[in-house]
């Protein structure tokens, strides 16, 4: 039988998974550890995919003993673990994780912390690897990767290895990313760095080279002659709720999700095949597809490819939503933009002319992200109906919820006359598998402790995303002339302007 050569096997094999390893986590009293990491930590026991040596240690400010720290965590886990809460298997996973009270100011603190792990090594009779999560605001990194530097703790002890995770918002432009860049990196070599973008641990999105490169079909019509659009939405029906508005308001739609989430699904979809699967090799095509994109400067060069608005009062799924500007912590004059749609150009030979639609929004009818490749018309049709709107071929990555592909063509109607029809053909992880996909966060905290930084972001990828960004910060918060903020109910799909963005090209968003 012929053997594929396979780009991929790399994946279908058992990963390298590390002997042994100690995850400190800094802000582990917060949400995210919660209701993200330490599920995911116990999902990953569960499967039997944690290395044999494996211990926890939550780093954070408020006084809690081991064991009560323990108790807060396993009542986060029985309401947030994908596989369910089971009492035996938590008892085993619990006894491994311990709780440090330390500010992230205090030197004293991290000296006692090196102790602890020595103390860890000690009782195992060999040193551990060591991971160093930064799950805490990002105006702590400096702080803490000072004292991880000055206390030593950044440099693997008996030939084992420190790594860093850094989650999101890693800047919130160029000049921030690149300070936050100098320091991390003053402290860990970048292949010890993880910078997390949660979206890239989903298997859809994994699963978008999947697509691409182990089917012939798909990349041969992967361009400017067989595409003629392509649409990425990421839609939530939430607004501010749990106190997020203080911190969206500093932010914004485009720093929150444009930079980081769409973008890396934008460079998926738009990337060169990679010679492998390193690390660095697709990270090298992705983060030319960033700096391949038509730069906007100026004021009136951005407002005819961006739209920016904020809800105003409304409802969805019939709940009644106050406007964006009267949220809790929000200031009442914000400008500060709550959805965005955008036309980019990547400028490649492969994608000359090709637009790629984005929209990202809150408060919008319901929550889905998705990326949709519409394909152009046959250039001849020999049938007596005329191809017309809604009769594309489209092909549909959905990344959450219902994770799947689905793919638009036209089949003629049953009966005597040649009638055409566009019906779906759709795979869906959850019954084509018969098993949920794990968490994204299982993925990426596995990958991170088996040294693989495919699925994470690399310096200059997020520093060329920032920059691309800022032009579009400099213009809407220009001094002299601002383009103009768009309104939409609460429960709609958005503002009238990024319709007519794609009127104005003679096109529509998808329906969702
Ligand atoms: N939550 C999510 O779903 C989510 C998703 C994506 C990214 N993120 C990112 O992850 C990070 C953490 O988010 P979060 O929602 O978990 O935040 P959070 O709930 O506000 O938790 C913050 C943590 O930092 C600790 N902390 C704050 N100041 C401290 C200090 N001076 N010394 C020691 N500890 C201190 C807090 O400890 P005490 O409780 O002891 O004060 C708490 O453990 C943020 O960068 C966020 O943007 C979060």
């Amino acid at each position: 039988m012929h053997k594929l050569e396979n780009p991929f096997q790399e994946t279908l094999i058992q990963r390298h998974r590390a002997d042994s390893c100690t995850v400190v986590i800094f802000g582990a009293t917060g949400d995210l550890t919660h209701r993200k990491l330490i599920p995911a930590l116990y999902n990953l026991a569960a499967g039997g995919d944690l290395p044999q040596q494996f211990k926890v240690v939550g780093f954070a400010r408020r006084e809690k003993t081991d064991e009560g720290f323990r108790a807060e965590l396993e009542e986060s886990n029985k309401k947030n673990s994908r596989q369910g809460h089971d009492a035996t298997l938590w008892a085993s996973f619990s006894q491994n994780i311990d709780y440090h009270c330390c500010e992230f100011q205090d030197f004293e603190g991290y000296k006692s912390l090196k102790l602890l792990l020595e103390e860890f090594d000690k009782e195992r009779g060999a040193p551990a690897n060591r991971l160093f999560y930064l799950a805490s605001a990002p105006e702590f990194f400096d702080q803490i990767m000072l004292m991880l530097r000055q206390s030593g703790l950044n440099v693997g002890s008996g030939g084992k290895w420190a790594r860093v995770v850094c989650e999101k918002p890693f800047g919130r432009d160029l000049a921030t990313a690149r300070h936050l860049n100098e320091v991390v990196n003053a402290t860990f070599h970048e292949s010890d760095t993880y910078r997390i973008d949660h979206y890239l641990g989903k298997e859809t999105a994994q699963n978008i080279m999947v697509l691409r490169f182990a089917n012939l079909m798909f990349e041969p019509n992967w361009n400017s002659r067989y595409i003629d659009h392509v649409q990425i939405t990421c839609a939530e029906n939430l607004g501010m709720e749990g106190g997020r508005g203080g911190y969206y308001d500093t932010a914004g739609a485009l720093r929150d999700m444009v930079q980081n989430h769409l973008f890396q699904l934008l460079s998926l979809v738009a990337m060169e095949p990679p010679t492998d699967l390193s690390a660095d090799s697709v990270r090298d095509e992705k983060v030319k597809v960033i700096r391949a994109l038509r730069r906007y400067q100026g004021v009136e060069e951005v407002s005819k490819n961006i739209v920016r608005a904020q809800y105003i009062a409304g409802s969805v799924d019939g709940v009644e939503r106050v406007g964006y500007r009267q949220e809790d912590r929000v200031n009442p004059k914000s400008m500060t933009e709550c959805y965005v749609a955008l036309r980019l150009f990547v400028n490649t030979w492969r994608w000359q002319g090709v637009p790629f639609y984005m929209r990202v929004g809150k408060q919008l009818p319901k929550k889905a992200t998705e990326i949709s490749v519409h394909f152009k018309y046959p250039p001849q049709a020999p049938f007596p109906t005329t191809l017309q709107r809604g009769t594309r071929n489209v092909l549909v990555i959905r990344i959450q919820p219902d994770e799947g592909i689905s793919l638009r063509m036209l089949s003629k109607l049953p009966g005597v006359q040649l009638l055409l029809q566009p019906v779906k053909m759709d795979f869906r992880y959850s019954t084509s598998f018969g098993k949920a996909s794990p968490e994204a966060y299982e993925r990426l905290l596995l990958d991170a402790m088996a040294g693989d930084a495919t699925l994470f972001a690399r310096r200059d990828e997020v520093e060329n995303s920032w920059s691309f960004i800022d032009e579009i910060e400099h213009a809407w918060h220009n001094e002299n002339s601002q383009p103009p903020m768009g309104e939409y109910p609460a429960g709609s799909w958005g503002p009238k302007d990024a319709d007519d963005l794609l009127a104005a090209d003679g096109r529509v968003w998808r329906r969702l």
